[in-house]
């Protein structure tokens, strides 16, 4: 399945009331939003039709979660959803993922593009190929390392991979506070090194699967209404993993 089809067909399992995405460049997968929305990428030039009420913010998304200050992107709303496709780099995909988790709930879901990588050269830190993943597919080691509280899954899409994250946890500053130490342990200068089980996708579960679990109607259900314990209770119950 491609996924921009999976992205469209999570919006429709998850009804989110509010989007955030990282990387937008001509609107292709912001287009799929129904609800209120923010798109950030210094250099968008949107040619689909936005259909939720969308801003458009024309910075890096360093500069503009640096510019909200104390603001919340959604006013009282968590974000709901967010999509991180910007910068293919491993320190600028955490940093994003951390600067959202601060406006998220236990309900939030993060979906985060190219950690399939399809070769060495898709995963290269400096961009020579037509296709580029970079190396976001080091994204998941590090999450699974840092933060095992989260729960993260791998998809098998087409063309490059998604990683959904569940669980986020708007107090923790692990990630913030360890940045430097992750990078230093993360990342290597090219060519790089990507997992045998990375490009065979043997860790990867369907993209049908996904959409059929239980978990996106826990999260729709329960969102401002179970505790943050509770919640993560029930998302680990409803992805069939042990809990409590
Ligand atoms: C792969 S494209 C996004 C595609 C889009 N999400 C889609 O699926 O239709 C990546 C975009 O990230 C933007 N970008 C690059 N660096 C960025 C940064 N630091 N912050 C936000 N966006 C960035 C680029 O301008 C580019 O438009």
């Amino acid at each position: 399945m491609h996924y921009l089809e999976f992205l469209g067909r999570v919006h429709a399992v998850l009804s989110p009331r509010t989007y955030l995405e990282v990387g937008v460049r001509d609107g292709d997968s912001l287009s799929l939003s129904r609800c209120r929305s923010i798109g950030i990428d210094p250099a968008f030039a949107v040619t689909r039709e936005l259909v939720g009420p969308t801003q458009l913010v024309k910075k890096t998304s360093d500069a503009y979660f640096e510019s909200l200050g104390t603001t919340r992107p959604f006013g009282k709303r968590p974000v709901d959803l967010a999509f991180i496709d910007g910068m293919h780099l491993f320190e600028c995909a955490i940093r994003d993922f951390a600067n959202i988790e601060r406006f998220a709930e236990w309900s939030t879901v993060t979906i985060f593009d190219d950690v399939l990588p399809r070769d060495q050269d898709e995963a290269a830190r400096y961009r020579h190929t037509e296709a580029w993943a970079g190396d976001i597919f080091r994204v998941p080691f590090a999450l699974k390392e840092t933060r095992p509280d989260l729960i993260v899954l791998t998809v098998d899409t087409q063309p490059t991979g998604l990683m959904l994250v569940f669980g986020l946890d708007p107090n923790s500053t692990v990630l913030g506070d360890r940045i430097g130490e992750l990078f230093v342990r993360h990342v290597a200068a090219d060519p790089q090194v990507v997992p045998a089980e990375v490009i065979a996708r043997s860790e990867a579960l369907e993209p049908e699967a996904v959409l059929e679990l239980p978990v996106w109607e826990v999260l729709r259900a329960g969102r401002g209404v179970h505790s943050p314990a509770v919640g993560r209770g029930s998302i680990l119950r409803a992805l069939g993993l042990p809990h409590d």
